[in-house]
């Protein structure tokens, strides 16, 4: 990476968490399922659902408002705005519209990023991007999603894993040299999309009476083979953003993975021999929250004052696309 770029920090940190709590009993009452299994194969033990006024743009909205005030921003300092979800209040205008909008922002680039679980790293890398080549002045970014709303509640081998929370972050350059965010590492894999998608409600498989009949608006997904991939890839997209700053994983003081079941992200610590006292895990009380999940992660874990200043702290994540993606940051 080219030292003469100018360094972006993630200066404030939000999130949106819906108030109604659903544990796995909850969710026995409604598919064949037991505390003891969601537990056990996932690490989960509750999450939560937003009501029918908490779209993905008002959790989004709210998100975004902490972040700001976390950071000592003002709303009119904002000039870019990206939203990463995989379940938008609608197909179109994008969320960031929307989100632009309850903001009370005006005339600012708004966008959305569909990167499924590694949404909030794309969004992440986008932005710092277009900061560092001096396009814009201050960033809001947004993982929101609204995982309630895709769920199929007769099929307990998806509905019991997500939840719903949006996660913001504000970003802007900084004269601090060698702090913020290193880089990011991003890519993707279109070559078997029905690992992990949802059928209908676009240009290929328009919604039909058929297409709701059949149940095709909801989540579908391999669960074997993406827990697969999902280790290996994100083990190795870990190792190349260390090996890219010089760094060795021991030298990693806080690891945040896309929570998406505890199996997998015990598997990538005994990949990366390191002890689970460096990673920040919430999955047992969020569920899987997809482009929000690393997003409320980071923020709880700067709250709680886990994070110092000097700090070297390393974000991965993985989803449907597939999708994957990892950030290097070291901490202003
Ligand atoms: O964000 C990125 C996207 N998502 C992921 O990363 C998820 C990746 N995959 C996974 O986390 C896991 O594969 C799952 C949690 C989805 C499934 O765990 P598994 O250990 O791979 O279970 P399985 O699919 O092999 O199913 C084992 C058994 C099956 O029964 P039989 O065929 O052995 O009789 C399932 O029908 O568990 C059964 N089962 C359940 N039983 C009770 C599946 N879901 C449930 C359930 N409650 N909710």
């Amino acid at each position: 990476m080219s030292q003469s770029l100018p360094s972006v920090i993630i200066s404030g940190t939000g999130t949106y968490l819906p108030h109604r709590v659903v544990s796995n009993d909850d969710m026995a009452q409604i598919v064949e399922t037991s505390d003891e299994w969601i537990r056990s194969r996932t690490g989960i033990a509750e999450r939560r659902y937003a009501s029918e006024k908490e779209s993905t743009s008002y959790m989004a909205t709210h998100a975004a408002k902490q972040a700001m005030k976390a950071a000592g921003t003002r709303t009119d300092e904002i000039d870019l705005l990206i939203v990463a979800t995989m379940t938008p209040d609608m197909p179109f205008p994008s969320t960031a519209c929307l989100v632009q909008s309850q903001l009370g922002l005006d005339h600012i680039t708004a966008f959305d990023i569909q990167a499924a679980c590694s949404g909030y790293i794309y969004a992440l890398n986008t932005a710092a991007n277009l900061l560092r080549s001096g396009a814009y002045n201050k960033a809001l970014i947004i993982g929101a999603e609204k995982m309630s709303s895709i769920l199929d509640f007769e099929d307990r081998t998806t509905c019991v894993l997500f939840g719903d929370g949006a996660s913001a972050a504000v970003l802007e350059c900084s004269e601090a040299m060698g702090l913020g965010i290193l880089s990011s590492i991003t890519g993707s894999d279109g070559s078997n999309p029905q690992l992990l998608y949802q059928p209908a409600g676009g240009s290929a498989c328009p919604a039909t009476t058929e297409s709701v009949l059949a149940r095709q608006h909801f989540i579908k997904m391999n669960g074997r083979e993406i827990f697969k991939q999902a280790v290996r890839v994100m083990g190795q997209v870990s190792v190349d953003i260390l090996e890219r700053h010089g760094y060795s994983t021991d030298q990693v003081d806080l690891l945040i993975p896309h929570q998406a079941n505890m199996r997998i992200i015990d598997s990538l610590a005994k990949r990366m021999r390191l002890p689970m006292e460096r990673f920040h895990n919430n999955l047992e009380y969020y569920g899987n929250t997809s482009a929000a999940s690393i997003g409320i992660a980071l923020h709880e874990a700067h709250r709680s004052d886990r994070i110092r200043s000097g700090d070297l702290i390393l974000l991965v994540a993985f989803g449907a696309g597939l999708t994957w993606g990892s950030t290097l940051i070291k901490w202003h």
